[in-house]
């Protein structure tokens, strides 16, 4: 799992983990999305991807996220037999609702080492009043959980922890264990400034999810928490190591450090998700992921790396 390297301490810069923004299309339309460049129609090859992974030898993670990536499935398909032939781990990072049996087994069978579905909802009824994507996307999620878990993939579920799911967060831990899904992400629900989005949560509704969670979560399942500080959560600082070892996490951010994001116009990007400056184009400049952490890193990144300016976003 993916999550498993942001518990390491390390201050190496250098880039291990590229998060590719395929496309920024997709079937869904969710009013939180974070999506850079949400109607972008540029997409990425398979081609294009493997060549650009090829210029970069300290790679050891790739993970494609967008938009909805499996809109374009044997791209995707193309470039984790790349990576598995190369020993770069992959990811997928999905809505769940384009698969079927047959592709679960081929990403299996082509190397893919994770992957990552949304889930937000625990029927079909409140899924598609939110979403409005009618009843039946919730029952195919489902059941590609269901068989991704039967397939023996590593399955991470990802939960927003924002205005939505709060009242519901015991309720959804539940239904994924009882999916079989062991590894769950709560990722803390970022505003939004270029759609203005901007349902989160504060800190005192986050600690009370965080406790809900610590109190019926079931010793066989790992819990990832995402972009929260523990810096602003003491009790939970205080019992950090006590939390690891009932599989409770609070991974450290790699943004930036060992992870750059790349959409599909060339931009790269910090985090998509909670810091979308761009530091370079690497369209417009080939060497740019070198140039990034070289000497002269940019002043975007090094201002990134000691202030954090996205914290500002967390409470
Ligand atoms: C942008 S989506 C792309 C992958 C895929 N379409 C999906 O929804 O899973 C990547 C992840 O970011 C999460 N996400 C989107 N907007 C967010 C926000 N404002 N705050 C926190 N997480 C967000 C989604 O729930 C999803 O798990
Ligand atoms: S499914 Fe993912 S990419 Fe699509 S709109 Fe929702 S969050 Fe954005």
């Amino acid at each position: 799992m993916f999550k498993k390297i942001e518990l390491e301490k390390n201050n190496n810069f250098q880039l291990e983990s590229l998060e590719v923004g395929l496309t920024s299309q997709c079937n869904f339309h969710c009013e939180y999305c974070c999506a850079y460049h949400k109607n972008d129609k540029a997409v990425l090859t398979g081609d294009q991807v493997i060549e650009i992974i090829r210029q970069i030898p300290t790679l050891k993670r790739l993970k494609l996220s967008g938009g909805e990536v499996l809109l374009y499935f044997a791209d995707c398909l193309k470039i984790i037999a790349y990576c598995a032939e190369k020993g770069i781990k992959t990811q997928i990072n999905s809505n769940g609702s384009l698969l079927d049996q047959e592709q679960l087994g081929l990403l299996r069978q082509n190397g893919l080492d994770t992957l990552h579905i949304s889930l937000n909802f625990t029927n079909a009824q409140e899924h598609d009043a939110y979403y409005k994507m009618g009843l039946s996307v919730f029952a195919k999620i489902i059941d590609n959980i269901t068989e991704g878990v039967r397939q023996n993939l590593n399955l991470m579920v990802e939960t927003i922890l924002f205005e939505t799911t709060e009242k519901r967060i015991t309720e959804l831990y539940n239904y994924i264990y009882a999916l079989g899904v062991r590894h769950m992400e709560l990722q803390y629900g970022i505003s939004i400034d270029h759609s203005g989005w901007n349902k989160t949560i504060f800190k005192e509704k986050v600690n009370l999810m965080i406790t809900e969670i610590i109190n019926c979560k079931k010793p066989d399942s790992l819990v990832y928490f995402s972009c929260l500080d523990l810096a602003d959560y003491p009790t939970f600082r205080e019992q950090e190591e006590e939390l690891k070892k009932q599989g409770i996490f609070f991974p450290r951010c790699i943004e930036g450090k060992k992870q750059l994001h790349l959409h599909s116009n060339g931009d790269i990007l910090i985090c998509e998700l909670g810091y979308p400056v761009v530091l370079d184009n690497l369209f417009a400049n080939p060497g740019a992921f070198v140039d990034i952490y070289s000497n002269k890193m940019p002043e975007k990144l090094t201002d990134f790396i000691s202030q954090h300016p996205c914290r500002k976003n967390a409470w």
